[in-house]
């Protein structure tokens, strides 16, 4: 292919991206403990994904009440800000750009993870059924338990939080990423907010959809200045998927507003999130139509594409960028290997989450493989 859509270059506020391609925000559990700390291993791994035109970081928490698994790392403490600086170092000096997933799950959380304490939400309304992961209490033997019942947090409470967004995002700077993605996906505490059934708020933050855009438009803005420039914040949403409880009434309508509230902010780009795993509703390409003239800006789309059909999205103009989540973890060449049509690697279902280097680091390129 003379001209292929995959690899041609892409102008992300100061960023020049080489290819259309990127390695979407994969939660791995490999942080250090005590403490949450991002390390040499994370770090390698990183590293070794470089090519990707963006790689956005594994969700990473912007405060302890914001944590719902096991292992998960933070970016609120001076040595998590320093650990985050070997992965952004070891990336970027192999040429690679990264931006940081700022994290705060909200109700989908277990109180074994945050100290004992209460879970907190837009609302008090559990996401019944929904497990999240927790390190084993008393027996320490790691497993999935269902989400403890979240309280709502007060006005005040929010005001805190927003400070936490700001304060992650500097931090996110300061610890050499290139930008930062707030994820207001997959049914985490933005998304609890947004979701027409998951906020029965009936103060400024809920009800209408305007207030149920209020806390997007808040962090976002907070995120803008903690990172200096509104072109190294992007904001990730699941307007169809209905993980974690999250469902919205009137998706087109309520994420055609948050389209416009973000193109209004001037932030770098949206990320739709199709699917997460098997919950993989059809997206209609008029709904894609409709956010490409809401929003001016970088669009990404993620959830099983195969490189076919992303040239076929770039080329149709709705989609700038197209992340593979899946393909990523067992092909760290992944763009070498869509350029060239060579077979994709299977990746481990029991190395994703936790334990160390196997399944992480251990997958190799075409060329090492061939050697
Ligand atoms: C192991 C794993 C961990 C994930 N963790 C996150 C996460 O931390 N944040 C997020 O927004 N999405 C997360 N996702 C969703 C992916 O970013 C992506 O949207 C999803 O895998 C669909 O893309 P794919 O079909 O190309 O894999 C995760 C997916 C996988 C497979």
């Amino acid at each position: 292919m003379i001209q292929d859509p995959l690899f041609q270059p892409l102008r992300l506020g100061a960023l020049t991206l080489p290819n259309r391609i990127v390695m979407p925000p994969m939660t791995r559990s490999r942080a250090s403990q005590p403490g949450d700390v991002a390390n040499d291993l994370m770090a390698a791994y990183y590293a070794q994904r470089a090519s990707a035109g963006l790689i956005v970081s594994e969700g990473t928490t912007i405060a302890p009440l914001g944590k719902g698994y096991a292992w998960t790392p933070g970016i609120y403490t001076p040595d998590q800000v320093a650990g985050w600086r070997k992965v952004t170092d070891a990336v970027h000096a192999v040429g690679g750009r990264i931006f940081a997933q700022l994290w705060h799950v909200g109700r989908l959380s277990h109180t074994s993870l945050l100290g004992g304490q209460q879970p907190v939400s837009s609302s008090p309304v559990q996401a019944k059924g929904v497990n999240v992961f927790i390190a084993g209490e008393g027996d320490g033997v790691p497993g999935f338990v269902e989400t403890s019942e979240p309280r709502a947090l007060t006005i005040d409470e929010i005001r805190d939080v927003v400070d936490q967004y700001r304060a992650a995002a500097r931090n996110a700077i300061e610890a050499g990423f290139d930008g930062v993605e707030l994820h207001g996906a997959n049914g985490y505490l933005v998304n609890q907010f947004i979701d027409s059934q998951a906020n029965t708020r009936t103060d400024a933050y809920g009800g209408s959809l305007e207030n149920r855009l209020r806390f997007l438009d808040d962090v976002t803005q907070a995120l803008i200045e903690g990172a200096g420039d509104a072109s190294r914040v992007g904001i990730r949403l699941a307007p169809l998927t209905t993980l974690n409880g999250c469902v919205d009434d009137d998706p087109e309508t309520t994420y055609l507003a948050a389209a416009r509230l973000l193109a209004g902010l001037g932030v770098g780009y949206i990320h739709i999130a199709e699917a997460d795993w098997d919950d993989a509703p059809l997206m209609p390409v008029e709904f894609k139509q409709k956010l490409r003239a809401a929003y001016p800006g970088v669009l990404i789309y993620a959830g099983r594409y195969t490189a076919e059909r992303a040239r076929e999205a770039i080329a149709a103009g709705w989609a700038d960028l197209v992340a593979f989540g899946r393909p990523f973890v067992a092909n760290p060449d992944l763009p070498e290997r869509l350029r060239t049509g060579a077979p994709l690697a299977l990746h481990d279902r029991n190395t994703l989450f936790g334990g160390g280097a196997r399944g992480l680091t251990d997958y190799p390129t075409l060329a090492a493989a061939a050697a």
